[in-house]
């Protein structure tokens, strides 16, 4: 009699249980909502450019498959969030964010409509998704372009640990483990090019790019040592983005 009720009462739990996940994992799916925007005519624009706004196809800055340039100082786009790159290409259309390195990504981001924006940013955030091993930059290539490179294993303490004596949070805190991005507000960073990075960097610390909420990353970046800078970009651009054994990566909204 008593194990009897014991098994029942299991039974009930077990039903429980499932319910509760399934129910979860038909929430988790219903809430990530979908990009907006044309992947075609993303692609189209991307290859091609804008002829009649006199914007260049993206590809030949950023690459062919959208991995960024080293010798332009030029970012990787593919993966990157959704939302995230249609904020920066409306504040390059805006002027919140000014393009110092190339001076040129804010007459293109002002030569696109805000829906051929959205429209590449469908395009560019739904390349490589789920990719696991990410293709960064070579950083013997990286040095024989003449730029300093830094210590990869100090770099991945000050991403994932931080600096708490010099008031220095993890980057993982904001940009997830590994810096893989932790969309919608904060970008990926691992597979991002070196010297993009320690570009961005350098802009956050003296303030040329200011275009972040609430100045989360002058905060930051103030902080960094150059040495600091060239340290973290090292680990990052080459950063895994799954952890030892576990190669599922979490659905995000993008
Ligand atoms: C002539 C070269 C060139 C062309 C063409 C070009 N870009 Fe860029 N792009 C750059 C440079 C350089 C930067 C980095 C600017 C900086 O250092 O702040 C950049 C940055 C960006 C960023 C910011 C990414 C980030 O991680 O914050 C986006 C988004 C972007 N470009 C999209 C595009 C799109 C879309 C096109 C085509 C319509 C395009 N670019 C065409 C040179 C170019
Ligand atoms: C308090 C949260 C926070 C922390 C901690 C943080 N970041 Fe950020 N970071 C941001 C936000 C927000 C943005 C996006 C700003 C925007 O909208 O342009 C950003 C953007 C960046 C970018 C520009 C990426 C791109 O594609 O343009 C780089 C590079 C970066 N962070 C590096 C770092 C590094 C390295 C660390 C650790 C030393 C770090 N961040 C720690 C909030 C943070």
């Amino acid at each position: 009699m008593l194990n009897k009720s014991r098994v029942s009462v299991v039974a009930a739990l077990f039903a429980l249980v499932s319910t509760l996940v399934s129910t979860a994992v038909y929430a988790s799916a219903e809430f990530v909502p979908k990009t907006v925007g044309d992947v075609e005519n993303g692609k189209k624009i991307f290859t091609n450019g804008k002829e009649s706004t006199g914007v260049p196809a993206c590809l030949t800055c950023h690459g062919e498959k959208a991995l960024g340039e080293d010798s332009m100082g030029t970012p990787r786009l593919a993966g990157q969030g959704y939302t995230f790159l249609v904020k920066q290409l409306n504040d390059f259309a805006t002027d919140k964010r000014m393009d110092t390195t190339m001076m040129i990504m804010n007459s293109n981001a002002k030569g696109l409509t805000e829906t051929e924006r959205q429209d590449v940013a469908a395009y560019l955030s739904g390349l490589n998704k789920g990719e696991i091993k990410v293709e960064g930059s070579d950083l013997a290539a990286v040095k024989a372009l003449g730029q300093p490179v830094g210590q990869t294993h100090l770099g991945k303490s000050l991403a994932q640990y931080g600096a708490p004596d010099r008031g220095i949070p993890a980057c993982h805190s904001c940009h997830g483990y590994n810096a893989r991005g932790a969309f919608p507000i904060y970008p990926a960073l691992s597979g991002q090019k070196y010297v993009y990075l320690v570009n961005q960097l350098k802009k956050w610390r003296d303030a040329s790019r200011s275009n972040d909420m609430m100045g989360q990353m002058r905060a930051v970046a103030k902080k960094l040592s150059d040495d600091d800078i060239y340290n973290v970009a090292s680990f990052l651009t080459s950063a895994d983005r799954t952890t030892n054994g576990n190669a599922r990566m979490p659905q995000q909204q993008h």
